[in-house]
């Protein structure tokens, strides 16, 4: 049986004071919930303060991308024993905003995700297909491609530590959400690739969540897909009323 795992993608958004706050409301939502993991992504400038706001709780601090070397010049970029340093455990690598507004590749996103592997920190791996590359009668492709290339070189003990997002694109943040039959359609599709890729034990073992306009309303029905293991979740996650209600999905 797969935990589920109810993350929060903050993206560019709140001040410290906000987050603090937020990650409280956070932590007493997720108080009592033992069946299930909970993960919140602050920006990077308030992840101490919201390190320290979820001390002793059960929710996991998570970073929205982290960088491939230890140390370096590499001008705006967190190493991952920085990250680790402030007590995060997850990393977002590859999300779409960072692939299609930054330009980041798949090679990138291959080096982030082994760094955050090396270094200790789970890393949740965003993929997804565009609308137009949907309606093209690409989505299964796409999905391949980036899956393929984002756990190039990535043994099977560490893979099997990789949480998966399919995060269609045209899905995050317009309200559109893709309907529970595409979601669980993609989530099977990725989950018998990593059995092809790796192997049956391995494709049952790991997470792979729904994300794009995950809210109150139809995370139940997600999280009642087969092969729907959790929910990465952007606007609603800001709220705490919302928020609380997804992370106590029936
Ligand atoms: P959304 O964002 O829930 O606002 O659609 C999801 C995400 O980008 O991870």
């Amino acid at each position: 049986m797969r935990r589920a795992l109810l993350a929060g993608n903050w993206k560019m958004h709140l001040n410290i004071a906000e987050a603090v706050d937020l990650a409280r409301g956070v932590v007493e939502a997720a108080a009592g919930c033992s069946d299930r993991d909970v993960m919140i992504a602050p920006p990077f400038t308030a992840l101490s303060a919201v390190a320290q706001a979820l001390q002793g709780s059960q929710v996991f601090l998570g970073a929205q991308n982290v960088a491939w070397e230890a140390k370096g010049a590499f001008t705006g970029e967190i190493a991952p024993p920085m990250l680790k340093d402030i007590g995060v455990r997850m990393a977002i690598i590859g999300h779409s905003e960072r692939r299609h507004i930054f330009g980041e590749d798949d090679a990138m996103i291959n080096r982030r995700l082994r760094a955050a592997l090396e270094f200790g920190l789970t890393p949740v791996l965003c993929l997804g297909e565009t609308l137009e590359e949907r309606e093209g009668g690409k989505t299964m492709a796409v999905l391949e491609a980036q899956l393929r290339s984002g756990l190039q070189d990535v043994p099977t003990g560490q893979a099997e530590q990789t949480v998966l997002a399919y995060e269609p694109v045209w899905a995050i943040g317009t309200g559109k959400t893709a309907t529970t039959e595409q979601a669980q359609e993609a989530h099977a599709f990725l989950r018998g690739l990593l059995a092809s890729f790796y192997d049956k034990n391995l494709a049952e073992t790991v997470r792979i969540l729904y994300g794009g306009s995950v809210k109150p309303d139809n995370v139940d029905a997600l999280m009642a897909q087969a092969d729907i293991d959790g929910a990465l979740v952007g606007g609603a996650a800001l709220k705490i009323d919302s928020f609380k209600r997804i992370v106590r999905f029936q």
